[in-house]
């Protein structure tokens, strides 16, 4: 069987109407190409010498693994000169990397988790990039991209995707016209479409959560939570089964494949009053995906997607996944308010 390229894929939208220009393919390609790199890196392992952490910070005071860095580092080689960028922002760097002035500069920002679920890295378990692309404002191509450029809504993203580094690579994409999922062909190194149209079932008997941090949740997920471990004889009058990989990536390619709901929601704890994952590199990508292949993203009361950043580095409470399941969450949620 013949299978279509991601540039096939690409250029197929590109003749069929708005949702990709030729700058934006070139971009998707360029980030996928790069991801490629990354994939290729974590694989090498202990043999690359890619193992292990830095000993830095970065700006959110978490420890930086090597393949934070590097990984971050490949994007920004790989993004900076091909013209289809003003500005790129990542979970890596303080704040925003500007197109230097020898490269042309184009339309887009991009925004990125070079490398999620760190804590897998020396474990030898799936972990992946996530990436989010805006236009950048009219007003901002007359003068220098500033931070402010890049406090968009969720809904203001022209193309998300995440790459999982697992038994398979794999790139999952959406330009905002459902959600296509590339399996990387080792021997070819093409991104190669097998899952045109990538669609979360509506009901799940699954959930996704660091159970750990129970005793700081807030009652409404409590309470969810207690009512799906009940299981038949409870409320929700169905047996539950878990998963948690921590790594965003991983868990939620297992949703947008089988089904379910993560959640990292936001807790009590002086830490967590704003969640822990971030807005602009976790949340609206992931939840723009998740709309798009039929699912829903709430930060427990609203759309995340509708929320008006901030800061760069905002967190925001994440439930996510199959759209009844989230719905009840929510309910869960706004009844706690009544
Ligand atoms: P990152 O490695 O980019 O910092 O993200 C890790 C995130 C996310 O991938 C995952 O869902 C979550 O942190 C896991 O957190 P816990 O270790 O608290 O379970
Ligand atoms: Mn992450
Ligand atoms: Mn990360």
């Amino acid at each position: 069987m013949k299978r279509k390229t991601l540039t096939q894929y690409l250029v197929e939208r590109q003749r069929g109407g708005q949702a990709v220009t030729a700058e934006l393919r070139l971009l998707i390609e360029t980030v996928a190409r790069a991801c490629k790199a990354i994939g290729h890196t974590v694989s090498k392992g202990a043999l690359g010498g890619v193992l292990g952490s830095l000993g830095t910070e970065n700006v959110q005071g978490e420890i930086q693994k090597k393949l934070d860095v590097l990984s971050n580092e490949i994007l920004l080689e790989a993004n900076e000169w091909g013209g289809s960028l003003m500005g790129m922002a990542s979970e890596e760097m303080e704040t925003i990397h500007r197109i230097p002035n020898e490269y042309p500069q184009g339309g887009y920002l991009l925004l990125f988790d070079p490398l999620d679920g760190s804590s897998n890295i020396d474990v030898n378990v799936s972990i992946g990039t996530i990436f989010s692309v805006l236009r950048a404002p009219e007003a901002a191509k007359t003068r220098r991209i500033e931070e402010v450029d890049f406090l968009q809504p969720g809904t203001s993203q022209v193309a998300a995707g995440y790459a999982v580094y697992g038994p398979q690579t794999m790139l999952v994409l959406t330009v905002g016209e459902g959600v296509a999922g590339f399996t990387l062909d080792s021997e070819t190194g093409t991104w190669t479409l097998t899952s045109e149209k990538m669609t979360i079932p509506e009901d799940t008997s699954e959930f996704a959560i660091n159970m750990s941090n129970m005793r700081h949740w807030e009652a409404p997920v409590k309470r969810y939570i207690d009512d799906c471990l009940a299981g038949e004889a409870g409320p929700l009058a169905k047996n539950f089964n878990m998963r948690w990989i921590a790594s965003m990536v991983a868990d939620v390619h297992r949703i947008m494949t089988r089904g379910g709901v993560f959640m990292y929601p936001r807790d009590q704890r002086p830490t967590g009053k704003k969640g822990k994952l971030r807005l602009m590199y976790e949340a609206n990508p992931m939840s723009f995906i998740v709309e798009q292949a039929g699912g829903m993203a709430t930060d427990g009361e609203r759309r995340i997607l509708d929320t008006q950043p901030s800061a760069l580095h905002q967190r925001v409470g994440v439930v996510l996944g199959s759209k009844n399941e989230v719905v009840r969450v929510r309910g869960y949620h706004l009844k706690g308010q009544a």
